[in-house]
């Protein structure tokens, strides 16, 4: 049935006549899916065009070229891109020329088979291709051929590139690419390659000059911030220097592996007031049986050992995580044992997840013996037992007063603002006179599993 998903529209040979010119200064438009790196990717491909005379578009109407920056870590997020690529033919339909190009870790995963399961898709661009942009996009216009480029590298880091960032208050800065770490389950080392760091003296640089032009929040982005290294310094060592070279700026990081997290990078953030007092710290299972056959190289009580060290040196301090339910053989002991974890921990938020076999990973020759009926039932039995655990630690704020940086309208009314806590809480305040980016001290009112809502403290 995939076979014949999309409908074929336009030979790409009649493009051969298209005038560079209605392109090469052309405009941009990319619609990410997927992960934070993916943003930030986005941003560097931004920046990256940029350079050679093309602009953003915030609007698909009317733009030359269209990017779809992918994701592959569930069949459900291909899945969706998929359909819309089958809702892009629509504008290849009404512009031939316009190109169409699918970047990121599907464009990775699937390789030149893209090609036959869409035949609107004009390139094919992997993560660490992306330097090959404009010469591809420039082929396309002049030859008609279709692009692809999807080698991995062991070095590229686009250093060099200045990304160019939609958000004006808060700004993700990637440190690190790649992941080495093979959690059975997992595509991502597949489609991003191996680990790769950043020099710290150029992220400490970016972070200055983001903070010269007012941007007021920085997450250090990577698949393992903890497998960081430039030389001597390892990722407490960059957290620290960040920090403290943007002593007014919020700083956060993400994604953590329990494996390596350190007393080290503990000590770090507890010394220091502008590193946000949160840790995003993916357990995937409550099982020590079910995380060794996910290789995730810690145990249980390991992982409760990290969770009580941070709670004791920094008491405020917000958790979150990610579950995977329906890993191959859980039994419900298993199942029963990742409900008590969450009720154990007390997570502040979750990423909760039914287990997708993905192709070429280890886990993929196991047998997916959970079904889906019963992933799917706990599931909901794993996302009620966050949501009221989420709720039960949301209500200890009401009455309380806390710091929010104000980050953009609020998505339900003009008339509200939302603003994040240290620990990342979501608050809802009346917009009244703040502006984005004030610092606001906020009174919390009421709350629900999601949302803290509050009025400007007197
Ligand atoms: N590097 C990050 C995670 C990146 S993927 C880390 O290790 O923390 C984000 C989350 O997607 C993972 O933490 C995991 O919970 C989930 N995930 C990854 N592969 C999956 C799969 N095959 N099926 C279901 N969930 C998966
Ligand atoms: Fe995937 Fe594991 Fe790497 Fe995270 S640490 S990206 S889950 S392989
Ligand atoms: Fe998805 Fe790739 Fe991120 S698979 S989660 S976009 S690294």
């Amino acid at each position: 049935m995939k076979d014949n998903l999309f409908d074929i529209i336009g030979n790409p040979k009649e493009r051969s006549s298209i005038n560079p010119e209605t392109v090469n200064g052309g405009k941009i438009y990319i619609e990410t899916y997927g992960c934070q790196m993916n943003l930030s990717d986005s941003e560097i491909v931004l920046g990256l065009l940029g350079e050679y005379g093309y602009i953003a578009s915030v609007e698909i109407e009317n733009s030359d070229v269209i990017f779809l920056n992918t994701c592959s870590v569930r069949e459900n997020a291909e899945k969706k891109i998929f359909n819309r690529l089958k809702a892009l033919a629509h504008y290849k339909k009404k512009n031939p020329n316009v190109i169409i190009g699918v970047l990121g870790c599907m464009a990775e995963r699937l390789k030149d088979n893209l090609l036959n399961k869409s035949k609107i898709v004009d390139l094919i661009v992997g993560p660490d291709e992306y330097r090959k942009l404009p010469a591809l996009i420039e082929n396309v216009i002049e030859t008609g051929e279709k692009g692809i480029a999807v080698k991995l590298s062991k070095a590229e880091t686009y250093d060099d590139i200045i990304p160019i960032r939609k958000n004006s208050i808060t700004a993700w800065i990637s440190v690190m690419r790649g992941c080495n770490k093979f959690c059975t389950y997992c595509i991502v080392p597949y489609t991003r390659g191996r680990e790769r760091s950043r020099k710290a003296k150029k992220i400490v640089n970016e972070a200055i000059s983001l903070n010269r032009e007012g941007i007021k929040e920085i997450t250090l982005l990577g698949q393992n911030v903890n497998s960081y290294r430039d030389a001597e310094n390892d990722f407490p060592d960059l957290l620290g220097m960040v920090a403290d070279a943007v002593p007014d700026m919020r700083i956060r990081y993400v994604t953590s592996h329990p494996y390596d997290l350190s007393d080290k990078l503990l000590e770090t953030m507890a010394v220091r007031k502008n590193i946000c007092k949160y840790i995003h710290l993916p357990v995937q299972s409550g099982s020590d049986r079910i995380l060794k056959l996910m290789n995730r190289e810690y145990s249980i009580e390991k992982y409760t050992g990290i969770v009580e060290k941070a709670r004791k040196l920094m008491p405020e301090i917000a958790f979150s995580t990610d579950i995977i339910t329906g890993f191959p053989t859980e039994t419900e002991d298993d199942h029963k044992m990742t409900l008590d974890l969450i009720k154990n921990i007390k997570f502040d938020g979750a990423f909760m997840f039914a287990y997708s076999p993905r192709e070429n990973t280890k886990a993929f020759k196991m047998d997916d013996d959970v079904t889906s009926a019963i992933k799917h039932r706990r599931l909901e039995e794993i996302i009620e037992t966050q949501k009221k655990i989420s709720l039960e630690i949301n209500k200890l704020n009401i009455n309380k007063t806390m710091q929010i940086l104000i980050e953009t309208l609020s998505k339900k009314s003009p008339e509200f603002i939302m603003g994040r806590t240290d620990c990342n809480k979501t608050v809802i305040i009346p917009k009244s006179n703040h502006k984005i980016g004030d610092y606001v001290n906020v009174l919390i009112e009421r709350v629900n599993s999601a949302t803290l809502f509050a009025k400007e403290a007197i």
